[in-house]
């Protein structure tokens, strides 16, 4: 991918739609029109797209994102559908409503994308755009909001280019979103749903729909939010920092000059590296060693993300 290039606006046409759908295949990234908020896309499955995606907003850490999806039928490859989430799926979807869901054993999506999690966020959007360029790729594509981090989410393809730029590959241009806030989160449990994040849809309603409770998200139910939790993915095995040789026992991630067991990126190249923190960290601790050591990570772009994550998982056990 290319730096510091103007963005790519174009009109949504069908010529644009197909691009975005050859885009996508190939690992880049298209901001892409929801009915909620525009969504900076990549394909959910591939470790380089999705980390390509943090490094373009600059997120500080690797919130899990939402992955977009083809109906039911696209969400059953992904997630352990419950009779709960099928009457929420029959009532709202297609629209602004994310459910939260374990993930299948065998589910393609990138760890990166879900951060590590046992979960994974699933929506279908109404928007005939969004939908338009799913279809083009035939992928999960993992969305977040089309902005820099920390800041507003754009609900026109102007507000993408301004606050992106020539970080995404193409901006597809469908008008103002008609919703305009982002979609309502929930956490879909065995006897209750947990409310995530209020939207447009609202607690009576998934009340209303599945007979369950909703309750709202607290400090206790963290698992589910897990930008709140101080240690939300941490391996079997204890976690040690900047790390440049590896002791007895351990197995050594290394980055760069530090080539250790295995490495996240020999180049020493962050989006890589990204690409396959979670993956290794896995990896790493199904060899069961006695800890998983990890070389230094510089503290810039997406090493801050990489260490902030780095960070968690070293934190004493039992944290909240
Ligand atoms: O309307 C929307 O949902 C938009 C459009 C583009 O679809 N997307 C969006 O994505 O708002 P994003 O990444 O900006 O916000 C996703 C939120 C994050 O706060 C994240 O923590 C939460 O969803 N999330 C994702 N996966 C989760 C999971 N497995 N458990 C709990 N929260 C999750
Ligand atoms: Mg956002």
């Amino acid at each position: 991918m290319k730096k510091n290039r103007r963005a790519i606006v174009r009109p949504a046409g069908l010529d644009a739609v197909a691009e975005a759908g050859r885009i996508l295949r190939s690992g880049g990234l298209v901001a892409m029109p929801t009915e909620t908020v525009y969504g900076l896309a990549g394909d959910a499955t591939s470790d380089l797209a999705v980390a390509r995606i943090f490094e373009a907003k600059g997120r500080p850490s690797f919130n899990p994102l939402i992955v977009h999806v083809l109906g039911r039928a696209g969400a059953d490859g992904l997630v352990e559908l419950t009779p709960a989430a099928d009457a929420l799926i029959e009532a709202f979807w297609p629209g602004p409503l994310t459910l939260v869901l374990k993930k299948r054993t065998d589910c393609p999506v990138s760890e990166l994308a879900s951060a590590g999690l046992e979960t994974l966020a699933v929506r279908l959007p109404a928007h005939v755009i969004a939908r338009e360029v799913m279809a083009a790729t035939n992928l999960p594509l993992a969305a977040p909001s089309a902005n820099r981090s920390g800041t507003l989410s754009p609900t026109t393809a102007a507000h993408v280019a301004e606050s992106l730029g020539g970080a995404v590959d193409l901006i597809l241009d469908g008008g103002p979103c008609p919703v305009g806030i982002e979609s309502t989160i929930v956490g879909v449990g065995e006897d209750a749903l947990w409310l995530l994040r209020p939207g447009s849809i609202t607690a009576s309603q998934l009340t209303d729909v599945t007979g369950l409770t909703v309750k709202f998200r607290s400090h206790q139910h963290a698992i589910e939010a897990p930008g709140q939790m101080q240690s939300h993915y941490a391996p079997d095995a204890p976690v040690r920092l900047n790390a440049t040789e590896p002791r007895d026992g351990e197995f050594l991630i290394g980055f760069g000059e530090v080539l250790g067991h295995d490495s996240l990126s020999e180049s020493g190249d962050l989006v890589e590296a990204a690409a396959n923190l979670f993956r290794l960290m896995r990896e790493a601790d199904a060899e069961r060693p006695t800890a998983i050591a990890v070389a230094p990570i510089p503290e810039t772009g997406l090493g801050i993300a990489i260490n902030d994550r780095l960070t968690r998982a070293a934190a004493p056990r039992g944290a909240t």
